[in-house]
């Protein structure tokens, strides 16, 4: 069921959206006096009460991930927003930061008073220079009006917010990665525990949260938690309210949609992705992220998880995006920005597209990671080029099991699913090529 609403969205593609009168023209900057009126308790409450599942991939409750910030502990308190964004098909909190920053800075002052801190860090990746210049600017402008400073909106809560640009490289969103950048340090993951709640940015308390996490927080005090979270269809799986939800590859209308959680891959691809590119038949769809499983056009779910009984046995394109039905299924919802694969698509090249993506972006750090990503790469490399063998297609496979799990941070096994999951999807493919000696017969690019 597609219900699109527009909290982040409104102003997208309007003049000056940016900036600070367009931004409080529409009601922005209620939803901070309304949280600054409450205790930091309250805050936190309230956005449990939201259920609003973290935006930037893993999908951890924002609220309860604020609950973690130590009261006790005297030491400054951070808030680190990732704005990194760098998993392949996800476009969207670039979105916001060029059209609506002052929602990303608002929300900043609200996250900030919630878990303790008087900074928060916006850490953006390199090359998004509007992203950098239209969140300055919407600083300056808070600045200047008394937003940000030593008394935001009255309240006696000293509030700072600075932009850190990152050097794109893709590990860097990886939430200790980005700590370690952000503190000038290689940008390589920190070992868990000790979490960034108890050491983060500079070895003091802190929560990294994505963009689109920290941009919706002030509607939801401007709507109430309940209320938002009620927005969402799958009641009683406590994966609330609205969200950015993400199409691009062969559709038609590639792009981003705002809508309540819980619309399926069939109402993105062929109601608001406006269906296949050519009016091709759909071949796979990745849900959020070339770090999410593939999915075949006609693949079913068969979940073990009560809540789904409903859709065991439906298409996976009719189950409702969401962080636990996805997870529920074996599959990820990641970024919830899904990439179209049409019958048009080379699989084979898709899956040796994606896996060079991963080998040049492994940090190195962990063993698994650094060899079985240049292992599998150069099996791919082999097999485009002909030169490969059958053993060799059941070789990327335990080399992908043997990466999953066992790297420091979740990178490995990003890398690892794309490469298990084509390869059990795709085999004929994969087949094909090392029969033909690299010319497959099915599955090849049409002009
Ligand atoms: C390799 C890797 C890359 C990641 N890249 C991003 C990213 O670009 N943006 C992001 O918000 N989270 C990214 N994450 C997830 C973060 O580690 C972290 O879970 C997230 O920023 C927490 O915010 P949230 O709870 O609001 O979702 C990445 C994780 C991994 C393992």
């Amino acid at each position: 069921m597609i219900k699109l609403t527009n909290y982040l969205s409104h102003s997208y593609g309007k003049p000056d959206s940016w900036k600070l009168s367009a931004y409080e023209s529409t009601g922005g900057y209620r939803g901070v006096r309304k949280a600054l009126g409450m205790s930091r308790d309250q805050v936190i409450e309230e956005m449990k009460k939201a259920h609003i599942r973290g935006r930037g991939g893993a999908g951890f409750d924002c609220g309860t991930k604020w609950s973690f910030m130590p009261k006790e502990v005297k030491k400054p308190h951070y808030l680190v927003v990732n704005a990194d964004e760098g998993e392949p098909g996800t476009f969207k909190d670039r979105s916001i930061m060029e059209m609506n920053p002052h929602a990303l800075v608002e929300g900043c002052i609200i996250g900030a008073y919630a878990i303790g801190a008087h900074s928060a860090y916006i850490y953006v990746r390199d090359e998004l220079h509007l992203s950098k210049e239209r969140l300055w600017n919407a600083i300056h402008e808070a600045r200047a009006k008394g937003y940000l400073g030593k008394t935001p909106f009255g309240a006696s809560y000293e509030m700072q917010v600075y932009v850190h640009t990152g050097a794109g490289a893709y590990i860097c969103g990886e939430e200790t990665a980005l700590l370690n950048s952000l503190e000038g340090r290689r940008g390589e993951p920190r070992l868990k525990p000790p979490f960034p709640a108890q050491y983060g940015a500079f070895g003091n308390p802190s929560t990294v949260n994505n963009v689109e996490t920290i941009a919706i927080a002030p509607t939801v005090f401007e709507v109430g938690g309940d209320q938002f979270s009620q927005l969402s269809v799958l009641h009683g799986i406590n994966d609330g309210g609205a969200r950015l939800f993400g199409v691009s590859g062969h559709v038609k209308k590639p792009g981003l949609y705002e809508a309540c959680v819980g619309l399926t891959l069939r109402d993105l691809i062929y109601e608001l992705g406006g269906g296949i590119l050519g009016d091709r038949k759909l071949m796979a769809v990745i849900p959020g992220g070339s770090s999410c499983p593939v999915h075949l056009a006609d693949e079913v779910v068969n979940s073990k998880d009560p809540r789904l009984e409903p859709y065991n046995g439906k298409p996976f394109l009719d189950l409702p995006l969401g962080v636990d039905t996805f997870r529920g299924a074996g599959s990820m919802l990641g970024t919830c920005c899904a990439t179209v694969l049409s019958d048009s698509a080379d699989p084979v090249l898709a899956l040796h597209n994606v896996m060079r993506f991963y080998r040049h972006e492994s940090c190195g750090q962990c063993t698994p990671c650094r060899e079985g990503c240049g292992w599998i790469e150069r099996i791919l490399n082999k097999i485009v080029e002909g030169r490969g063998s059958i053993a060799e297609l059941d070789q990327i496979s335990e080399i992908a099991s043997d990466i999953t799990g066992n790297t420091i941070c979740a990178f490995g096994d990003g890398a690892a699913t794309p490469a298990l999951h084509f390869v059990r999807k795709f085999r004929p493919q994969l087949e094909d090529y090392v029969k033909n000696g690299g010319k497959s017969q099915t599955g090849r690019l049409t002009p």
